[in-house]
C-alpha cells in the first residue's frame, strides 16, 4: 500500500454525501461517477439539453453549430472492458459536440503492461486530454480516478464512469430514465409508475444505477424479479428503504408480476463476474425470460426495455411489438451522453439558446 492507497482508503470511509462533494466544482457536477450525484434539477436540465441537441442536429446548419461548441476540447475513451454501445455512443456524442477523441481499449497496449501504476497512467492520460470517459472492471477505479485528479494533481480533468465493475453505470441510468420519461410523456412521465427489473440484479450495474436514480421521482414502486442467487443486494435495498421507495421481490417467475408493471427492464446474466467458470449456468433462469406468449400479460401501455447486450432474455419476435423500446433506448444514449458532456463543460446555455 502506498501513500495514495492509504489516503484513498480514508476517503472511501467518508459518508457518501461528503464524498460526492469531491466530484463537484464550484457547486456544479464535474465528474459523473455514481447515480447518487444526480438530483431532479440536473436530470431535467440534461433532458432539456438532449431534446434541444436532437432538434438542432436535424439541420446541417444546426449540426455545424453544435460541432463548434467543444471543438477546442479533446476526450479520451479508456475502455478496458468490452463495450459496443457505451463506447460508440460516447465517441459519437463527443463528435456531435466537435470534440476530438482518442482511445485505449486494451491494457496490453498501454504502458501499464510495462509495470506503470494505474495512477501514473491516469495522470498521463490527463496530460493530453480534457475529459476521460472510462469503463473498468474495478468497482472503485472511476471514483479513485476522479479523487486522484481532483485532490492530488494540478490537472483535474472530468471523469465520466462508463461502467465500474458490477457496481454502477450511471450514464446508462440517465439514458434509461430519459427513455422512460419520453415513453410516458402522455401519462404524466415516470412519476407514479411501477418499474419491474428482471435478471441478474445482484451483479447488473445498470439496474443498480437505475434504482439509485429513482430517488428523484415521486411515487415510484419497484419490482425486483430474479432467481434467488441473483437478487438485488442489500446496499441498494437499504437505499430504497431510506428514500421510502417501496420494492417487492419476486423469485419464482417473471410471469407472476408482468401485469403489475408500467416498465419491464430486462437484463442478461452477468457471468463475466462468476467466481468460477460456469457458476451462473448452474442457476435456473428459465422463468425469467420474456417470451411472445407472455405479451398478453403485459399492460397495453407498458414499455419493455433492456440495456443490451441481450442473449435470450427477450425473444426477438417481441422486437416488432410497439411496447418494445430497447432500440430507441440504445439510440437515446448518444444524445443524453452528448447532453451530459455539454452540461459538465457548462456550455449548454449555447445549445438551449440556439
Ligand atoms: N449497455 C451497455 O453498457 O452496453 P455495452 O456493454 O455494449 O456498452
Amino acid at each position: 500500500m502506498n501513500i495514495l492507497d492509504e489516503r484513498f482508503a480514508e476517503f472511501q470511509k467518508l459518508p457518501t454525501e461528503e464524498k460526492l462533494k469531491c466530484f463537484e466544482k464550484n457547486g456544479r457536477l464535474f465528474d459523473m461517477i455514481i447515480s447518487q450525484q444526480l438530483n431532479r434539477k440536473i436530470i431535467d436540465n440534461i433532458y432539456e439539453i438532449t431534446n434541444h441537441l436532437r432538434h438542432i442536429s436535424d439541420s446541417k446548419a444546426g449540426s455545424l453549430f453544435i460541432q463548434n461548441i467543444l471543438c477546442h476540447k479533446r476526450a479520451m475513451l479508456y475502455f478496458t472492458q468490452p463495450s459496443s454501445r457505451t463506447f460508440l455512443s460516447f465517441d459519437s456524442a463527443c463528435h456531435i459536440l466537435g470534440m476530438k477523441t482518442s482511445e485505449i481499449r486494451d491494457v496490453s497496449v498501454s504502458s501499464e503492461v510495462k509495470g506503470e501504476s494505474y495512477d501514473d497512467s491516469l495522470r498521463t492520460f490527463s496530460s493530453y486530454t480534457d475529459l476521460i470517459i472510462m469503463r473498468h472492471k474495478g468497482q472503485d477505479t472511476a471514483e479513485r480516478s476522479a479523487w486522484l485528479l481532483n485532490t492530488h494533481t494540478n490537472r483535474p480533468v472530468p471523469i465520466i464512469n462508463g461502467g465500474s465493475g458490477s457496481d454502477q453505470h450511471p450514464t446508462q441510468a440517465i439514458l434509461d430514465v430519459y427513455t422512460l420519461q419520453r415513453s410516458f410523456a402522455n401519462q404524466g412521465g415516470l412519476d407514479g409508475k411501477t418499474i419491474l427489473m428482471c435478471g441478474d440484479l445482484k451483479r447488473g450495474r445498470t439496474v443498480r444505477s437505475l434504482s439509485y436514480l429513482m430517488k428523484n421521482f415521486e411515487d415510484i414502486e419497484i419490482i425486483f424479479a430474479s432467481p434467488k442467487p441473483f437478487q438485488m443486494k442489500e446496499d441498494v435495498r437499504s437505499f430504497l428503504e431510506r428514500y421510502k421507495i417501496p420494492y417487492h421481490v419476486e423469485t419464482e417467475a417473471l410471469e407472476n408480476v408482468l401485469s403489475k408493471a408500467d416498465a419491464i427492464y430486462m437484463t442478461r446474466i452477468q457471468d463475466e463476474h462468476d467466481i468460477s467458470a460456469g457458476d451462473s449456468s448452474r442457476v435456473d433462469t428459465s422463468r425469467f425470460k420474456l417470451r411472445p406468449s407472455d405479451m398478453s400479460k403485459v399492460r397495453a401501455n407498458a414499455v419493455i426495455m433492456h440495456p443490451f447486450p441481450r442473449r435470450d432474455e427477450i425473444d426477438v419476435a417481441i422486437d416488432s411489438d410497439p411496447r418494445a423500446m430497447y432500440w430507441r433506448q440504445e439510440r437515446n444514449g448518444m444524445w443524453t451522453r452528448a447532453a451530459l458532456i455539454a452540461y459538465i463543460f457548462n456550455v449548454h446555455e449555447e445549445i438551449l439558446n440556439y
